[in-house]
């Protein structure tokens, strides 16, 4: 399958390095444009890719066309390419933040096989969890195949597109909440002197432990959480302290805000 990647930045850029070197795609068979050309070249010299000279010829290329560049830029150039998509046919993959597929298709003026995805930086090292959605012209193949090329770069969830904010934030956003908690955990063991540096790799390590028990065990977090909390022992203490600082309803709030956040964004 031939995939077009219409903007090759940090997102997209993880997407087809991701695919390439999951092996689920041929870099031949990725064709990219951007809009820095010296950029474009150099990333299809060092990973093989088909460096594009316009998006008709990438288009005329691509059984798939990604839309790897910023919401704002959409307007302008779905503008330039809806022609070409409406004769071509691609079926067509969105991973703009914040922009629903029906925006896409007012803009486009038709209605392509189209189906939008949300990704999150982890893409970069193979550990995205990203959601799609397809609209009523995306097949079950489509969703099928898409879903494959992103369990490539990670594990792909369906998620309802009304649902798309909420897995931003436990998704897209949740990353910045685990670091605060790995540092926090290091600032912790520094206060009592440890080495801070140690410290942290030592909370990362335990997070990445415990986010992998988490998957293989198919306990509920609670049970894990309980199964590491002896009586009258340490860690029952620091759960309950937890507790008492209201560590679950922050994570909670900060979930709530992040969609609102999100919505008050997109009505801009
Ligand atoms: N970064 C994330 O963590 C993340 C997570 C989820 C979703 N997303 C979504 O992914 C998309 C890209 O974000 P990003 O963070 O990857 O941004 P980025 O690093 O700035 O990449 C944007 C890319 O689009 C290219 N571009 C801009 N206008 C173009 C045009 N008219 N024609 C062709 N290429 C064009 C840029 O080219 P030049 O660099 O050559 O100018 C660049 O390669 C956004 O829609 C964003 O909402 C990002």
């Amino acid at each position: 399958m031939k995939l077009g990647f219409i903007g090759a930045g940090n997102m997209a850029g993880a997407i087809f390095k991701g695919i390439i070197a999951s092996g689920a795609e041929k870099a031949q068979n990725i064709y990219i444009i951007r809009n820095n050309r010296s950029l474009q070249d150099k990333q299809a010299e060092e990973l093989g890719v088909v460096s594009c000279d316009s998006y008709d010829e990438l288009i005329e290329n691509s059984d798939i066309v990604f839309l790897g560049i910023k919401p704002a830029g959409f307007p302008a150039l779905l503008e330039q390419i809806k022609d070409k998509l409406e004769m071509h046919k691609p079926l067509v993959v969105s991973m703009a933040a914040g922009m629903s597929m029906q925006s896409i298709q007012d803009m486009l003026g038709f209605k392509p096989s189209l189906i939008r995805i949300m990704p999150n930086i982890n893409a970069e090292i193979l550990m995205s969890a990203t959601a799609y959605c397809g609209n009523s012209n995306a097949s079950s193949e489509h969703l099928d195949i898409v879903k494959n090329y992103l369990n490539a770069i990670g594990t792909a969830y369906e998620v309802p597109e009304d649902k798309f904010a909420v897995f931003t934030a436990i998704a897209g956003c949740s990353p910045a909440y685990v670091y605060m908690f790995i540092d926090a955990l290091a600032k912790g063991a520094l206060k009592l002197g440890m080495n801070k540096q140690q410290a942290l790799d030592i909370a990362a390590q335990a997070v990445m432990g415990s986010s992998a028990m988490y998957k293989k065990s198919g306990l509920h977090p609670a049970e894990l959480t309980d199964k590491v909390c002896s009586p009258g022992g340490t860690t029952i203490e620091g759960v309950c302290t937890l507790d008492e600082y209201k560590f679950t309803a922050g994570v909670v709030k900060a979930v709530e805000n992040s969609v609102i956040k999100d919505a008050l964004l997109n009505k801009k």
